[in-house]
């Protein structure tokens, strides 16, 4: 255990804010036009000045990035360009010094091609490690194992020529996916978690956190020809359900033994999984009776229609059929999808603080992601310096997610603060949304959600209930704990519950005379 694990803080990360960092376009340290870890710490007054409890960083295990990280070559160090071990030590006790907690991605449902086991896998069908991925014969007629597409929306399955089989990948070819009916795999896994809570790391976002497992006899997927791609179909994309290939049983059991090494920690550690799920009866069994994850991202809410009812519904559903005591996290944006200023917000900031009040309201945690404090919308990169090989120029259909990975800015100069050299993608073009500016104008973004952050610090920390009070087409009314929210999501002015006196938060600088203005949420004391 080490000093800065601040012991006897159970449960840390109910009520708390996360802040979701792309480490590579966050802040550059040396001028090489990446984001780094010593940038992070350059950075570190700015999380502490905005309130925010913990960090979680995007993959910074070593990877030849086809993935960005997310194809990892070696779980037991830190990428060289991003400052290496060293580096991540000095992070997480400097961090711990001022009270903020790291998190890690992990990447478990594959690894990259380039890494040893898998080296080592494709040699031969002996090969000690051949067991740690997915293998499959050709059919007799020669044709693939089975009807599976990967996240690209191709086949999900490449011929190795040296050993006549198949490997399976859910995601690009260089991502081969790992084999969880193996239980050397599980070993492999439970020492690399132990290696980095032993340093101090608070958690892990686990990627892909649905997918671990897949059925055992690689069964053909259900054609389904509804395929949507980012809202709330995403199962059928493709034409092809994900039925046989995420969401299998045994995932459960795999959790429920993570769980138990995460809670020998003091304080506890903490799983956030990425539960990219459609439907919240589908995210709750990754909570099981509070023996999984502490945590899993409401996808349901993410991909619902920035509409009062819609929202209010997947909020209502997931406190229904959650098991009792269990936390909550809510988000608006990820590295994967439209920001929320522009995909709920359509680019209408009054909206799109709206959306900053709502997340930080309903109780749970707050999971923020970088820029999104300042009113960051999606950047428009063009093709030719995209970044991400699995959407650039929109392959297969698939929106662009080097459009909200876009270098932050801190202030207004070219480099935007994020680097003195050629940034690896463009910082982002509006040069007004920016720290510096921001910090100096109490009615920004930025100085909303920093205020928010206190509030949710203040006001819901640990378990804070959730009542709905009222909910139509225009606004949506809710008591959190000690407060009360009115979100007014229409062009014009809704009634204030009866007995509420003045809000002591608006997303906006209005007048609330029994009337919260439109498009504006306020904040009160519960009058009851
Ligand atoms: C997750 C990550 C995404 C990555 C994929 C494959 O969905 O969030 O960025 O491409 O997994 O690892």
């Amino acid at each position: 255990m080490t000093l800065h694990d601040q012991p006897g803080t159970k449960e840390w990360w109910r009520g708390a804010t996360l802040y979701h960092i792309y480490v590579r376009s966050f802040q550059d340290s040396n001028g090489d036009g990446h984001g780094d870890l010593a940038g992070i710490i350059d950075r570190l007054d700015y999380l502490e000045w905005l309130g925010v409890d913990a960090l979680w960083l995007s993959p910074t295990m070593p990877s030849p990035n086809k993935d960005w990280g997310y194809d990892v070559a070696d779980y037991l160090n830190v990428q060289d360009d991003l400052g290496g071990l060293e580096t991540l030590d000095r992070l997480i006790r400097d961090a711990g010094a001022r009270g903020m907690k790291v998190m890690l991605d992990l990447v478990a449902n594959h690894t990259s091609s380039a890494h040893p086991w898998f080296r080592d896998a494709v040699s031969s069908r002996d090969s000690e490690y051949r067991s740690y991925y997915v293998w499959a014969d050709p059919k007799p007629d020669g044709s693939l194992p089975n009807n599976w597409v990967d996240d690209t929306g191709e086949v999900a399955w490449t011929l190795n020529e040296a050993t006549g089989q198949y490997y399976l990948h859910n995601f690009l070819d260089a991502q081969p996916d790992l084999n969880w009916w193996e239980p050397r795999v599980h070993e492999e896994f439970r020492r690399i978690m132990e290696f980095w809570y032993e340093r101090g790391v608070a958690g892990f976002r686990i990627d892909v956190a649905n997918g671990l497992y897949k059925d055992k006899f690689l069964r053909d997927n259900p054609v389904n020809p509804k395929a949507v791609i980012y809202n709330t179909e995403v199962q059928g994309r493709y034409g092809i359900e994900h039925k046989y290939n995420f969401n299998q049983p045994e995932t459960h059991g795999l959790y429920r033994n993570w769980r138990i090494e995460a809670e020998k920690y003091d304080p506890p550690r903490l799983l956030l999984g990425e539960t990219w799920v459609s439907r919240v009866d589908e995210l709750a069994p990754y909570y099981g009776n509070g023996d999984q994850l502490q945590l899993g991202f409401n996808f349901p809410l993410i991909f619902a229609p920035f509409e009062p009812r819609a929202l209010a519904q997947v909020v209502r559903e997931s406190f229904e059929s959650f098991p009792a005591g269990s936390a909550t996290v809510w988000a608006g944006s990820n590295h994967d999808l439209p920001r929320m200023g522009t995909r709920w917000a359509q680019g209408d900031e009054d909206l799109l603080r709206v959306a900053h009040v709502i997340l930080a309201t309903i109780p749970g945690t707050y999971a923020l992601y970088y820029g999104d404090e300042l009113g960051m919308l999606d950047s428009d990169i063009p093709t030719e310096l995209q970044q991400d090989p699995l959407t650039k120029g929109e392959l297969n259909g698939q929106w662009p997610r080097d459009n909200a990975r876009a270098p932050m800015r801190w202030d207004e100069s070219a480099g935007g603060g994020f680097t003195t050299g050629s940034p690896w993608l463009p910082v982002h073009p509006d040069a007004d949304v920016n720290v510096e500016r921001e910090m100096s104008d109490a009615a920004s973004v930025l100085v909303l959600v920093r205020t928010l952050i206190a509030l949710h610090a203040r006001h819901l920390a640990g378990s804070a209930k959730y009542t709905e009070l009222s909910v139509d087409d225009d606004q949506w009314t809710y008591r959190s704990g000690p407060l009360v929210v009115v979100a007014n999501f229409s062009d014009h002015p809704v009634d204030v519950p009866g007995g509420a006196g003045a809000p002591i938060l608006t997303s906006r600088a209005v007048e609330v005379n029994g009337q919260v203005p439109a498009k504006t949420a306020a904040v009160f004391t519960d009058p009851t």
